[in-house]
């Protein structure tokens, strides 16, 4: 089964905890990491990646530098994940839930992180949810890193990310299927869960 059957069998039957009805193009997933600073080493935290697309770039770019956690809830996608990249050596699949990110982390000694990565249906989270996810990336995301979502609704959740982050960039990618769009966000705001 090609991974666009997969997917869109699976956004027709999960909806937003799936949220997209293909996997992302190479173009939106480069789009994804053009915030990342790849002449240095990196730790990159991945969040909801699929089937592995942005996945790739990522591994591509690692380059024996940079160290890669890739968190994906979907036991197929893992799995998928696992085939592709397992022998990577700076990538490591985590099979499991974006609410358990902080004992993920720090079961693998990791404290800060430069950037992270989401794919994430993050605009379809229970609000408590949104917050228990941004505190996490307040307290693990180092001051100059960033914070990259994914987005088939072009600039409709602008508002969101404008809540938790001083600075929001968006760039649209119309070669995507349905053409989308990634928020770059810098500067996580302090006390974002009150406002
Ligand atoms: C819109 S898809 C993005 C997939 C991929 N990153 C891409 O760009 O093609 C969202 C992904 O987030 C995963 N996901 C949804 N909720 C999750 C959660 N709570 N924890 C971890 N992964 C989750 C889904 O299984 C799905 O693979």
């Amino acid at each position: 089964m090609s991974d666009f059957t997969l997917f869109l069998g699976k956004f027709l039957r999960q909806g937003t905890a799936i949220a997209s009805l293909a996997p992302s193009s190479r173009w939106l997933s480069r789009a994804t990491v053009s915030n990342i600073d790849w002449t240095r080493p990196n730790v990159v935290v991945e969040l909801g990646a699929g089937t592995g697309p942005i996945t790739r770039v990522l591994a591509e770019r690692a380059a024996g530098r940079s160290r890669i956690l890739v968190v994906e809830r979907d036991p197929d996608f893992a799995r998928i994940l696992r085939d592709r990249h397992g022998d990577h050596p700076d990538v490591e699949v985590v099979e499991g839930d974006v609410r358990d990110l902080d004992a993920m982390l720090r079961d693998r000694g990791v404290a800060q992180v430069d950037h992270i990565v989401s794919g994430l249906p993050t605009p379809s989270f229970p609000k408590e949810s949104q917050l228990d996810l941004f505190r996490v990336v307040r307290r693990v995301l180092k001051p100059e890193g960033s914070f990259n979502q994914i987005t088939e609704m072009p600039l409709v959740y602008r508002g969101l990310y404008r809540r938790f982050f001083e600075e929001v960039r968006f760039v649209f990618e119309p070669r995507n299927f349905p053409p989308a769009g990634v928020y770059l966000c810098r500067r996580i705001k302090p006390a974002a869960d009150r406002s």
